[in-house]
């Protein structure tokens, strides 16, 4: 991917992306309205947490056959590392787990890895990887063409709103490490 480990980290924190990019699949234009959620900085293990968030999904995973509430919780473990845990269809006791594990080649140019845990009783393993691949390359196209790539951490620069809570957590956490690498700093006049 042409762009900051950050830009896709925040796409893939992005529950408002989901009805316009992933139309029909991972969302519903109809039903765009992001449902306020919480942030959390867990500061024993120092990682960025958002619970609580619900978003109508017509095709959640490979396995659905019905739209469902789908209910996730977010993980961001590091800078370059993020996690959700998504409710399963049918099975309320486990949850599907899917990573992004991005290893920046340069500030604006990463290679992403996908780890998946799901549970899914008849997609080969094929099918699952086609799946997540066909989400992933319709964010290539819109993280690819982001300007700038690098992220800036100056809340003037683009305006937020309640929908990007996460995002919002996740700029302070980096801001508070003081990271340099990959972050847009404004030119002098
Ligand atoms: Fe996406």
């Amino acid at each position: 991917m042409r762009t900051s480990p950050y830009r896709l980290v925040e796409n893939f924190l992005d529950l408002a992306h989901l009805c316009f990019i992933h139309k029909d699949i991972l969302g519903d234009p109809e039903k765009s309205e992001v449902v306020a959620y919480k942030t959390e900085h867990r500061k024993d293990a120092d990682e960025i947490w958002a619970v609580d968030c619900a978003f109508y999904q017509p095709s959640a995973s490979k396995a659905s056959t019905t739209g469902q509430m789908t209910k996730y919780i977010y993980r961001v473990m590091s800078p370059f590392s993020v996690m959700l845990y998504k409710t399963v269809n049918g099975d309320p006791s486990r949850n599907d787990a899917i990573c992004v594990f991005i290893q920046p080649l340069d500030e604006a140019d990463c290679l992403a890895y996908m780890p998946m845990a799901l549970v899914d009783e008849t997609s080969t393993d094929g099918d699952l990887i086609e799946f997540q691949q066909s989400i992933f390359l319709q964010d290539r196209v819109i993280l690819e063409n982001q300007r700038p790539a690098l992220l800036p951490l100056d809340p003037s620069y683009e305006l937020p709103t309640r929908a990007d809570a996460s995002s919002i957590a996740y700029r302070r956490w980096l801001k508070a490490m003081n990271m340099r690498f990959g972050i847009f700093e404004k030119q002098a006049a």
